[in-house]
């Protein structure tokens, strides 16, 4: 995909900054995931923009919070100083903060202010940085404890988690380097199927979430709460893929290498 040389042009921010005032809840929605692919301050600002706005709604707070990495810090410190903010998602980010890593008492204004992202955006860094493991040596049964802390929520193995996600035990190709890309980098190849998709339903409101168990009528749609909502199509005003992949990037994030292979050990070996 050509987009990454898009997310980061200055014309192309302010564009989308205007659109944060947009009275149409589903033109910020989709806002808010275009906004996870830019790393610009602007684009950081605009987001904590929507999150005061918007969080009360949880498809898009999910929003925000599927695109918040690239954007932390602001994200974290709007959060920490606004009371408009649901519990939920207060919650939801300092889950963020404590899988990351990132401290609130060291984000000063000057930092917030630079793009510095509070997990290392560029995926290709990342694989960098992790491509080690693929070579170690890891322990399945220490990484069970990594995959329930971490990736249970959306993928069902070895007698846990809920299968929202692929079956990863059904993978044909589990050599570490492939199950290594397939956990940094999930938007690398996004699959139809697992596309986060907007719905604006002929009612007003706007619902996202992948789609699943299709029929003549309608379709189910998973959202973001993991909830299935069934929907007839004669229902749907507008719907639109956001090609952002469900599974959010920076899963990695505070893991190190020997962790990392533990991880692809338990992947690679449980059923
Ligand atoms: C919020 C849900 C969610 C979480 C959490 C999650 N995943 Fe995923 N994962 C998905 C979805 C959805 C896909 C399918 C991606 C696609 O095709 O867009 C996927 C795909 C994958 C794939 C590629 C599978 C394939 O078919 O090639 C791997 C490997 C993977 N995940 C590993 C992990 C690991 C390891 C973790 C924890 C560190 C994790 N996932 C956490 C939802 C999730």
């Amino acid at each position: 995909m050509s987009e990454p040389l898009l997310t980061d042009d200055p014309n192309w921010i302010e564009h989308l900054a205007k659109r944060a005032d947009d009275p149409d809840s589903f033109v910020r929605q989709q806002l808010a995931y275009s906004l996870g692919q830019a790393t610009q301050p602007k684009a950081g600002k605009t987001l904590t923009k929507l999150l005061l706005r918007d969080a009360a709604d949880p498809y898009l707070a999910a929003a925000i919070l599927s695109s918040s990495l690239p954007h932390f810090a602001a994200i974290q410190k709007t959060a920490l100083s606004s009371s408009s903010i649901p519990e939920a998602v207060g919650k939801q980010i300092q889950q963020i903060a404590t899988r990351i890593g990132a401290k609130p008492e060291i984000i000063t204004e000057a930092e917030s202010n630079k793009p510095q992202p509070a997990v290392a955006t560029n995926r290709s860094d990342v694989l960098k940085q992790f491509a080690q493991a693929a070579a170690l040596k890891g322990t399945s049964a220490d990484g069970r404890a990594i995959f329930q802390a971490r990736c249970s929520a959306c993928h069902k193995l070895g007698g846990i988690g809920n299968a929202v996600g692929p079956d990863l035990a059904a993978l044909t190709d589990k050599t570490p380097q492939t199950l290594l890309i397939g956990t940094i980098d999930p938007n690398r190849e996004v699959s139809e199927q697992y596309t986060a998709f907007l719905v604006r339903l002929k009612s007003g409101s706007t619902l996202g979430g992948m789609i699943a168990d299709e029929t003549a009528n309608g379709f189910t749609l998973r959202g973001v709460d993991g909830k299935p909502q069934t929907i007839l199509r004669a229902d749907v005003a507008e719907m639109k893929a956001t090609r952002r992949s469900l599974m959010p990037e920076g899963l990695e994030a505070g893991l190190n290498p020997n962790e990392m292979a533990n991880l692809l050990a338990f992947i690679a070996n449980s059923n």
